[in-house]
């Protein structure tokens, strides 16, 4: 018997194949069961413990909520950090457990892209206009490869609602645009950045900072209230806010701004007069690791 104000984790299932997971999902929907779903490549922070809690709170307590933790080969570039980035199964799932998910489902390679071969696995999905600024311009390949996940997690798990993060504004507002032209029957629901007290976006990337990179990183979140604070008075040429922040970047001996952009946040179409209510996003190196941010001014 448990004490008031205690949940039974002691249920948490971990499902490492496709075809369990289908079929755990479709004997859900046939009771009726809302399921919530938050996709992950795993190295689980505070950020994507919010993101549970808003499925928990949308699907309620008689709902599932089901995390993926699954690093995606396809969204990284061939020089990107896929080799180093950071895995620790056994800590995200008593994140999990703790936090009250129902599932953690837990595919490989080999079941996501059977044997890497192309002539097995010869199908993607590619967004074609909101995914080819700023992140898609710097990497590449890299939407191609959410999208193609993200539609087969979908796919697999079948959920009537996913919950992904505002700091990755970009491929969240490319998710919503897949998911209203393919039709796929979920609602997508982005949930705010979560912070660290310095203003530090969350991300399992930070780890990879020294401690000196880690102080001078707070400059992605300084630069997005310097621009917030400027169109605070006015309207501001794109081209000057720009100019301003890389010299604020430049501050940071550490820091390389890969690019800053102003942009409508339904269309992401660049603006060249920056006002209250346009977007702004940045991609910042320190040493190999990169770093994003966003918001809106
Ligand atoms: O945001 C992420 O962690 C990943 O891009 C996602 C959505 C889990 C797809 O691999």
């Amino acid at each position: 018997m448990l004490g008031r104000g205690c949940k039974n984790f002691s249920a948490m299932r971990i499902v490492k194949s496709i075809a369990a997971m289908q079929k755990l999902a479709q004997r859900w929907q046939v009771k009726n069961t809302c399921i919530g779903f938050v996709p992950t490549m795993g190295y689980l922070h505070a950020g994507h413990l919010s993101l549970v809690k808003r499925a928990r709170q949308l699907v309620g307590r008689r709902g599932k909520v089901i995390v993926s933790i699954y690093v995606n080969p396809t969204q990284f570039g061939p020089k990107e950090d896929l080799g180093r980035y950071p895995r620790d199964l056994t800590r995200d799932k008593q994140l999990c457990r703790t936090e009250g998910v129902d599932v953690v489902f837990v595919p490989d390679d080999k079941l996501m892209y059977p044997q890497g071969d192309h002539k097995v696995f010869s199908t993607c999905v590619i967004e074609e206009a909101l995914s080819r600024g700023m992140e898609g311009a710097s990497r590449p390949t890299h939407f191609r490869g959410v999208t193609t996940v993200v539609a087969k997690l979908l796919n697999i798990v079948q959920p009537e609602i996913a919950v992904f993060g505002a700091k990755d504004f970009q491929q969240a507002t490319v998710i919503q645009r897949m998911v209203r032209d393919l039709n796929f029957r979920v609602k997508i629901i982005v949930a705010p950045t979560y912070r660290e007290s310095d203003g530090l976006a969350m991300s399992s990337r930070n780890n990879f900072l020294s401690a000196d990179e880690r102080r001078q990183a707070t400059i992605l979140w300084r630069a997005i209230r310097q621009a917030r604070q400027t169109v605070r008075t006015g309207t501001v040429s794109s081209e000057r806010l720009k100019a301003e922040l890389r010299h604020t970047i430049a501050s940071q001996p550490a820091a390389r701004l890969d690019y800053v952009e102003f942009f409508d946040p339904d269309t992401l179409v660049p603006v060249k007069k920056v006002t209250r209510g346009s977007h702004i996003a940045l991609a910042v190196f320190f040493g190999k690791t990169r770093l994003i941010d966003n918001g809106r001014l």
